[in-house]
């Protein structure tokens, strides 16, 4: 058998746009698929879910250095475009775009897109600046490849929220799909970062959902909400974990604290082990 077709890959906004112009002069529809790469299976099940909603599929890659703290990973976040483009063309991804800083961040670009309280909470109180970074940048890539669709996981369920408040706001003509966290059988949350993990840390590790699922259950028997999530949080120090921002149970559109059971709710968490911070978040039903 012949070898999978590798994937197109385009580095420039011109080529993106040619591109995505000429499938939708030809009446079909276009899905984004917004990564920093590093691909892994919720990745592929993000892609494979835009693949259901389009006609085409494309994958952006670019590590964003605007997301990044002073003292956070962008130096050594795991990089390897060639395993993604492999990945991606095995699913009969149709392009990547794979711009380089200087195409994204001209060196006299000044703008930025900030999306406040929604982008100040949880979060945001513990990387400053992290959702202008990503709002900055999912602004930019909606702009550059004007999607009908784009499909962005709710593992970083915060992230969702303020991503469709930015698109809403600024009347960006795209539509913005979420799609359920891709887990580990023993319930961690997929995220490249997992990579960092050492043996003993991963052994920990799925305390995190354990806990959250655990602090739901107490919350929809009962049990006061800010309570409950402190409790969650001195029981993920006794499972091993080094520290933690928050466990926070909250209204699912707000993220302010969960007013009951009139409203949507959701449980969400960030946790150190070791150098490595990892969150998780379930929804309170
Ligand atoms: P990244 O962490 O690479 O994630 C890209 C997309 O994959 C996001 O929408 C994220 O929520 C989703 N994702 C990650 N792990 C997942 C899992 N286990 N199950 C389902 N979906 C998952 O999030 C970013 O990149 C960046 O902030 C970005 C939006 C690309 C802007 O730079």
């Amino acid at each position: 058998m012949d070898a999978p077709a590798g994937i197109t890959v385009v580095r420039t906004v011109a080529e993106l746009r040619t591109r995505v112009r000429a499938w939708r002069d030809a009446g079909e529809t276009v899905a984004l698929v917004p990564t920093m790469g590093a691909l892994h299976a919720g990745h592929l099940q993000l892609v494979r879910h835009a693949q259901s909603i389009a006609r085409r599929a494309v994958v952006s890659l670019f590590v964003n250095p605007t997301q990044f703290g002073p003292n956070e990973d962008f130096a050594v976040y795991p990089r390897d475009e060639d395993g993604d483009c492999s990945k991606l063309a095995g699913l009969g991804c149709d392009l990547l775009f794979a711009p380089s800083v200087e195409e994204m961040y001209p060196p006299n670009s000044l703008t930025r897109v900030a999306v406040p309280s929604l982008g100040d909470l949880l979060e945001g109180e513990y990387r400053p600046g992290f959702f202008t970074g990503v709002a900055t940048v999912v602004c930019k890539l909606l702009l550059q490849a004007l999607p009908d669709v784009a499909v962005f996981g709710e593992k970083d369920y915060q992230q969702l929220l303020v991503i469709r408040r930015m698109v809403t706001d600024l009347w960006i003509p795209a539509r913005i799909e979420g799609a359920p966290t891709v887990r580990e059988p023993d319930g961690l949350a997929l995220s490249s970062r997992n990579a960092y993990l050492s043996a003993d840390e991963r052994r920990v590790a799925p305390a995190l959902n354990r806990v959250l699922r655990a602090v739901a259950a107490g919350v929809l028997a009962g049990a006061d909400p800010i309570v409950r999530a402190e409790l969650g949080a001195a029981e993920l120090l006794r499972e091993g974990f080094t520290s933690v921002d928050y466990v926070a149970v909250r209204d699912a559109e707000t993220l302010l604290p969960w007013p009951g059971p009139t409203r949507p709710g959701r449980v969400l968490a960030a946790a150190r082990l070791g150098k490595t911070r990892l969150i998780d978040n379930i929804p309170l039903a």
